[in-house]
This record gives structure tokens, sequence and C-alpha cells, in this order.
């Protein structure tokens, strides 16, 4: 378990904030380091060529540990879109196989493929939410030869539902089709280990559980799909790319491993600093430790909600990092502009309240949060 870490984040004390599904805080040594990167540009004669790769390679390596994959299987990227456009581009597929999705997925893992559906003629399948919120059983019961590729997440961003990626990836390639996953709401907060779960694709941005900057994400190819097609053609992912006198003998050839999906300006010098000092306290603090003192934090609050009539995620088909609350009356219309107005923030997702906290919450935010649904189902 980890002690409230309230201190390392600007969080005045009268704001509970439960958003992280949205957007986190800012840590003040990610906020430092973007500063400092800012200053970069003022002086670019400070700026050598080594840097547009070393920065880089510092957080493609922290990534990678992140998620038990080596530096070189990693890509930057500037969103999950992007990412996912990535491994649109590179599966193959044709005319009648299928892809599987979740209903209400989040749109950045769904727009890519119905456009690769439209295209190749093959057909999206979407698994519809278990009446039980038990996903894993259905998505395999989903899974026979005519799929290509399931593109999934590692829990959902409407209400935490949990996926079960070992077994689903077990399956999928028991059938030969291929795993994309888009982890933007789990990844940091949840541990995850490619050597386990063997993804085809693992795409994520930073802002959320990740503690990052906006604008900035990663991807994990799988040694098989490190030859593919970037979806741009920049100069600094080419062979060679280091030697900057030298870039007119244009290269045919790319970096070695995933790089060759880097996008263009991969270098940049005040995010690249953020994602790393961000990534650098999620390793200190360690995933699994993070998970559980969330999981702590969330069945606390789940425990007091259902006592007003919430009905949450049954806790062993829910990331303990993501509470989703639905109530059997719907939820009061202006739930959410009643919590901010007493500084309490959270997000409603579908039919699903969503409280998504982090290690800066505390048992007093805990308190003002109940009380205020308390307030709101009251009035209603
Ligand atoms: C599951 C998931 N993926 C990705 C994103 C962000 O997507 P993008 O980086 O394409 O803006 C979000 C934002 O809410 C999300 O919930």
């Amino acid at each position: 378990m980890i002690s409230c870490q309230r201190h390392l984040f600007d969080i005045p004390d009268h704001i509970a904030y439960y958003n992280c599904g949205y957007m986190s805080p800012q840590l003040n040594s990610v906020r430092e380091a973007g500063y400092a990167g800012v200053d970069v540009k003022s002086s670019p004669w400070t700026v050598k060529p080594v840097d547009f790769f070393s920065q880089p390679d510092k957080a493609r390596s922290l990534f990678a540990k992140l998620i038990n994959a080596e530096a070189n299987d990693v890509a930057i990227i500037p969103s999950a879109s992007y990412g996912l456009a990535i491994a649109a581009k590179n599966v193959n597929i044709s005319a009648g196989q299928k892809i599987l999705v979740l209903d209400e997925q989040f749109p950045s893992n769904i727009y890519c493929w119905q456009d690769l559906a439209t295209r190749t003629g093959a057909e999206i399948i979407t698994v519809r939410t278990p009446s039980d919120f038990n996903w894993t059983p259905a998505i395999l019961d989903a899974i026979d030869d005519e799929v290509a590729v399931a593109a999934l997440p590692h829990c959902h961003w409407t209400d935490g539902a949990l996926l079960d990626l070992e077994a689903i990836g077990q399956k999928l390639r028991n059938h030969g089709a291929k795993l994309v996953l888009d982890i933007t709401q789990s990844i940091g907060a949840m541990p995850i280990d490619v050597a386990l779960v063997k993804p085809d694709f693992l795409i994520a941005a930073c802002y959320k559980w990740m503690l990052g900057p906006y604008s900035l994400g990663f991807v994990y190819a799988a040694p098989d799909f490190q030859n593919g097609e970037p979806i741009e053609y920049n100069w600094i992912n080419r062979a060679r790319s280091e030697n900057f006198s030298d870039l007119i003998d244009y290269e045919p050839n790319f970096q070695a491993g995933a790089i060759r999906y880097d996008m263009g300006e991969r270098a940049n010098f005040s995010l690249m600093p953020m994602a790393i000092a961000a990534l650098e306290q999620l390793l200190a603090w360690g995933c699994s430790d993070i998970q559980q003192t969330l999981s702590d934090m969330t069945d606390k609050i789940a425990g007091r909600c259902e006592d007003l009539g919430f009905s949450p995620l049954p806790k062993q088909y829910r990331a303990g990092h993501f509470l989703g609350l639905r109530h059997s009356d719907g939820l009061p219309k202006d739930l959410l502009e009643r919590l901010m107005a007493k500084d309490i923030y959270l997000s409603v997702r579908g039919a699903s309240l969503r409280v998504t906290p982090h290690l800066f919450n505390n048992d007093t935010d805990a308190e003002r949060l109940i009380s205020a649904l308390s307030d709101a189902l009251d009035r209603r």
C-alpha cells in the first residue's frame, strides 16, 4: 500500500478530484520538467543532434519497463488514435473476416476499424455488454476462425469492467487472430506484461493513468510487426538519421525495431521530459502497488455507494483503479453539476458514474464525495 501522495501534486485541499479517467492532474515533477523543456527551445544553440535521440530513447525504455518489453519494441506517437491507425494499417485482413470490438468501446478504437472494414469488406463484430459485466467469457465465445483481429482495452472506459487479456490473447492465437490493445485507461495504474498477454500492438496515450502530458503516447509492436508500414514518412525514423549532414542521401531503410513507427518531431523538447518524469515516478511506486492502493480506495467507496442505492460493478469483474456506478433509478440529471458546485470532479460515461481516483485522493475527499452523492440523490 502506498501512502497518500497528494504533496507531490498541486491540488488545493478543497478539490476532490476523482477524474483520472478523464485526465490526471500533473505531478509537480512533471510540470517542472515541462517548464525546463519549454526553456530549451528559447536557446536552440544548446540543442545537439544527439538530443533528438537520447530523450525519446529514454522514454521508450521506461515505457518498455512498464509493460515488460524491450525499448526497441516501442514507438513514440501523439495519440492513441495514431497508434491504432498504425495497427489498422498493418494487420492483414480480407473480405468476410471479422474485427472484434466491445459495445460502447472508446471511439478512437472503433473508427479506424470501421474504416478498415469499409476498405476491405471485413465485418465488425460487437460483443454486447454481458448482464453480469463479466466480459471475458462473452469475448471468448465470440472468437472463431473468421476473426482476424480483436481490438480491445484492458478495462472498459465507461465503467472499468475488466478483461482477462491472457485468456483472450491465447484463444485469439489458437485461431490465428491478432490482438490490438488500447490500454490508455489502465496503463500506469494496472500492471500488464506483454510476455504473458502477447499483443500484436499495444497502444496508450500518456495523459491519464500514466500521469504524463497531453499529446504524447506509446505503441508497442510485437517483433512480427516490426517490419510494417508507418503511417507517415519522416526522416528521423530512417537508418543513419543521426548523421544530420547526410540526410539528403535518402535512406530506404528504417531504424531497428518499432522505431519505424515513430511520429515526426518525436523529440518534443517539452513533452518528452514530462513523460520521462512521469514514467520514472510510476516505476518508483510500482504499478502493482498503485493498483492495490487504488483498489482499496475504490472498494471502500463502492461499499458506501451501495448503501446509497448505487450498483457498483462486481469487484471480481472490474479493474481496481476504476469504479463504475449505476443506479436503478438512473443517475440524477444534474449530478455532475451538483458535484462540481462542491468542487468534486467525476465523469459520467453512458449509464455509469465513473470514480477514477489516484494516489492524491484522501479520506476527506471520500467523505465529501459520499455526502455530496447522498445529497444529490435526496434532492431529486
Ligand atoms: C480508452 C481510451 N483510449 C484513448 C483515449 C484518448 O484517445 P486519443 O488519444 O485518440 O485522443 C481515451 C480518452 O478518453 C480513452 O478513454
